[in-house]
């Protein structure tokens, strides 16, 4: 059984074919980062074009690495929403053209479970219930997995995405788009209790989170210090700035665990890359006798792979879409949600 999917929501233009859900024959990622760099963040009308001129020789490439003919393909996915709706359109426009050429079933993804997917690739033993950090710069979710296919949103942020507040703040300082990276590694050279900056919500009885106000915090540090004349020392900064951010995310999610009696937690999104946020993790996890899971580098970021796992369990389910499928900017969890 294999699937051919497809990834357009943000900046990556993404094709990848799966056998049996688990097993990636190719995933070929064409990044649009160096285009967007100097406008420092995504620029959704140059995003579409791009997408436009990318998707089908990515398709190719991924066929051409997999070793096979699109006659071959069994089922074509497209991630749906939540995203940019002009890159959404011009992949489920692909997606749609291709399903109807090879008269096979079109699946349709949720941007969020597909991130949620991506640890399924990275540990071919990992079976639901487990809790699921979803950390990206678009979104900041905390989700119950009871049974693949059923999602219980507990949690997620109220403002700026904790992607979001990581670019902000490396772009306040003059650092590069995507900012995530780059405070990662000034932050390794850096005093993390140099500042102390604010952890919101972290005692409140929910799994929401807020970063607003530690951007704004960070960045009034910024300029008092500048004011001030006595400049500031960048790796300390992104070092208190980053424990913050992971301070929370790790306390919610251990919280979360406890109340859903799961013991497996998988970290996911692009921000999961994050080398403290990880260690803090992994190591509150081994205190508490949960195993902690991270799809490694290449599936934290978007990927067309983990789209492609998704919409396995969706075909094994009988969940296709139909001929009027529309992108989605919006789209919420299609499994089971509550909160
Ligand atoms: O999941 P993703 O590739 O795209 C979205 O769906 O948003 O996540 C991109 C985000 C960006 O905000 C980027 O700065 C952040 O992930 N990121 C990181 C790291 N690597 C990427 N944030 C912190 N530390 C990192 N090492
Ligand atoms: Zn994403």
């Amino acid at each position: 059984m294999k699937i051919l999917a497809i990834e357009t929501s943000c900046d990556e233009t993404s094709a990848a074919i799966l056998e049996n859900g688990r097993t990636v024959l190719a995933d070929i990622v064409a990044s649009q980062v160096p285009l967007h760099r100097k406008y420092g963040g995504v620029v959704p009308e140059i995003a579409s074009r791009q997408h436009i001129e990318d998707i089908m020789p990515v398709v190719a490439t991924a066929l051409e690495t997999a070793r096979l003919k699109l006659s071959e393909i069994d089922a074509i996915a497209v991630t749906q929403g939540p995203g940019l709706v002009g890159g959404l359109l011009v992949g489920v426009a692909a997606a749609k053209g291709l399903s109807y050429a090879i008269d096979k079933p079109l699946i349709a993804v949720n941007h969020m479970e597909g991130h949620i997917y991506s640890n399924f690739i990275a540990h071919p033993d990992l079976e639901p219930p487990f809790i699921s950090l979803v950390v990206s710069g678009g979104h900041t979710m905390l989700v119950d997995v009871p049974a693949y296919s059923e999602f219980e949103l507990l949690g997620e942020t109220k403002d700026d995405a904790a992607g979001e507040a990581f670019d902000k703040i490396a772009r306040v300082m003059d650092y590069p788009y995507p900012g995530g990276p780059e405070i990662d590694r000034l932050a390794q050279k850096g005093d993390p209790t140099a500042i102390e900056f604010p952890r919101a919500m972290i005692d409140e009885d929910n799994f929401d989170f807020s970063f607003s106000g530690l951007k704004s915090a960070v960045i009034n540090y910024l300029h008092n210090q500048e004011q001030r004349g006595i400049g500031y020392n960048d790796a300390d900064v992104a070092a208190s700035f980053q424990l913050a951010v992971t301070d929370v995310l790790v306390e919610k999610t251990m919280r979360a665990a406890v109340e859903k009696n799961r013991n497996i937690i998988c970290a996911a999104g692009g921000v999961a890359a994050n080398s403290c946020l990880r260690n803090r993790l992994a190591a509150a996890c081994e205190e508490r006798g949960f195993r902690f899971l991270f799809p490694g580098m290449k599936l934290c970021t978007d990927n067309a792979a983990m789209i492609g796992c998704r919409a396995y369990y969706q075909y094994l389910a009988n969940d296709f879409a139909s001929w009027d499928l529309n992108a989605d900017p919006r789209l919420t969890f299609t499994g089971t949600v509550s909160k």
